[in-house]
C-alpha cells in the first residue's frame, strides 16, 4: 500500500489540504513533517497536531524539521495566515506532541522501510526535502513520486514580483529537489490562482455545522481578510495546498501539465526564487524535451473548490 509523506508548513491552506487528505479513506497519511514557511517550524507542527486531532487522527506523527533556510533569511507570513499561523481561530491547543525524530530522518527512514511506495508532498518551503536528499542520496530511487505546491512559471510570483513563497524561501534546497532525478510534479501558482474559494463555499461549510467544517469556515475568514486587503478587493481565496494533495493522490488531472526542463534562479538579483520552466514550446504543442525534469501543471479546470467543499463537508466526523 502507498505511504503519502506530507512536508508542510501549517498554515491555513496547508491545513485545508491535510483536512481533504484525512477525507479520504483510501489515502494513507505516513507521516506529516513540517519547516519553517507560513509561521516557525514548531508552531507549524503543533498546528498539525491540532488539525489531525480535529480529525481524530493524532495517530499519525508529526515531526519538526528546518527552523531556517541555510541563508538564515526566512520569511514568515503572520499577516497571511494569523498570529497563530492558523487563522486565530478558538481550535484548542494539541493534547499529544511532535515526534523525537526530526523530519528529515523520518523523511528518509520511511522511504528506507517502504522502497518504491512513498510518495512526497510538499507544501512548503523545500529546505527538508533537500536535506533528506543529502542524508541519503538513493532517496530518489526510493521515492515513488514528489507533488510540490511552488513556483510561478508564468504567473506573477507572491513574495516577490519573480518568486512565489515556497520556492523564495529556500531557492538552493528547491534547486536541489528540482535537480534530484526523482519524477517531480509542481504544482505553481499558474494553477492554483485559478481556484478560488468563494464565500459561498464558506456559507455552505458553516451551515454543514461540523468540528471541520465549523473550523474550515471560521478559519476562511482571515485567508479572505488578506485576500480581499491585499490580492483581489474581494473575498475568494486560492487553493494551494489543497489543490496539490488532490494532483498529488490522483483526484485531479491537470487540464495542461508539460513536462519541461525547470531551475531555479539562486542569484541574489531581483529573480531570486524565480522558477525558469522552459514553456517555450507553448504554441507547438510542448514537444518533448531531453532535459524534461519536471511536470508542471499549468492549468487545472477550475472546479476544485467544489470537490474541496464536498469533501469537507462529507467527511465522517471521529
Ligand atoms: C504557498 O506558500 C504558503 O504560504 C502557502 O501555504 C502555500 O504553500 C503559496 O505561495
Ligand atoms: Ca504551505
Amino acid at each position: 500500500k502507498q505511504t503519502l509523506i506530507v512536508d508542510c508548513d501549517t498554515g491555513i491552506d496547508d491545513a485545508l489540504a491535510l483536512l481533504y487528505l484525512l477525507g479520504d479513506p483510501g489515502v494513507e497519511i505516513g507521516a506529516v513533517t513540517t519547516v519553517f514557511g507560513n509561521t516557525d517550524a514548531e508552531t507549524a507542527a503543533l498546528n498539525t497536531l491540532r488539525v489531525l486531532e480535529l480529525a481524530g487522527r493524532a495517530d499519525i506523527p508529526v515531526s519538526v524539521g528546518a527552523r531556517s533556510n541555510w541563508c538564515g533569511d526566512a520569511h514568515l507570513a503572520p499577516h497571511v495566515h494569523g498570529s497563530d499561523g492558523l487563522g486565530d481561530t478558538d481550535l484548542p491547543a494539541p493534547a499529544t506532541a511532535p515526534s523525537a525524530e526530526p523530519a528529515a530522518e523520518l523523511i528518509v527512514r520511511l522511504a528506507r522501510q517502504n522502497p518504491g511506495a512513498v510518495r512526497l508532498l510538499a507544501i512548503g518551503p523545500l529546505t527538508n526535502l533537500a536535506t533528506a536528499l543529502l542524508l541519503e542520496p538513493d532517496l530518489p530511487e526510493l521515492v515513488e513520486h514528489v507533488t510540490i505546491m511552488g513556483g510561478a512559471v508564468r504567473h506573477p510570483g507572491n513574495a516577490t514580483p519573480a518568486a512565489e513563497a515556497n520556492i523564495h524561501n529556500d531557492p538552493e534546497a528547491a534547486r536541489i529537489v528540482l535537480r534530484a532525478g526523482w519524477p517531480v510534479t509542481l504544482v505553481p501558482l499558474d494553477a492554483t490562482m485559478g481556484e478560488l474559494i468563494t464565500e459561498q463555499h464558506q456559507r455552505r461549510l458553516a451551515e454543514r455545522g461540523s468540528p471541520t467544517t465549523r473550523f474550515t469556515s471560521s478559519v476562511l475568514e482571515q485567508y479572505f481578510d488578506f485576500y480581499e486587503r491585499d490580492i483581489f478587493g474581494e473575498r475568494r481565496a486560492a487553493c494551494h495546498d489543497p489543490l496539490a494533495a488532490a494532483i498529488a493522490v490522483g483526484d485531479v488531472a491537470p487540464v495542461l501539465a508539460p513536462v519541461v526542463s525547470t531551475d531555479v534562479d539562486t542569484g541574489d538579483g531581483p529573480g531570486r526564487g524565480a522558477t525558469v520552466a522552459d514553456v517555450r514550446g507553448q504554441y507547438r504543442g510542448f514537444p518533448e524535451q531531453q532535459e524534461a525534469n519536471v511536470r508542471v501543471v499549468l492549468e487545472t479546470d477550475r472546479t476544485f473548490p467544489d470537490l474541496l467543499v464536498d469533501r469537507l463537508c462529507g467527511a465522517p466526523e471521529p
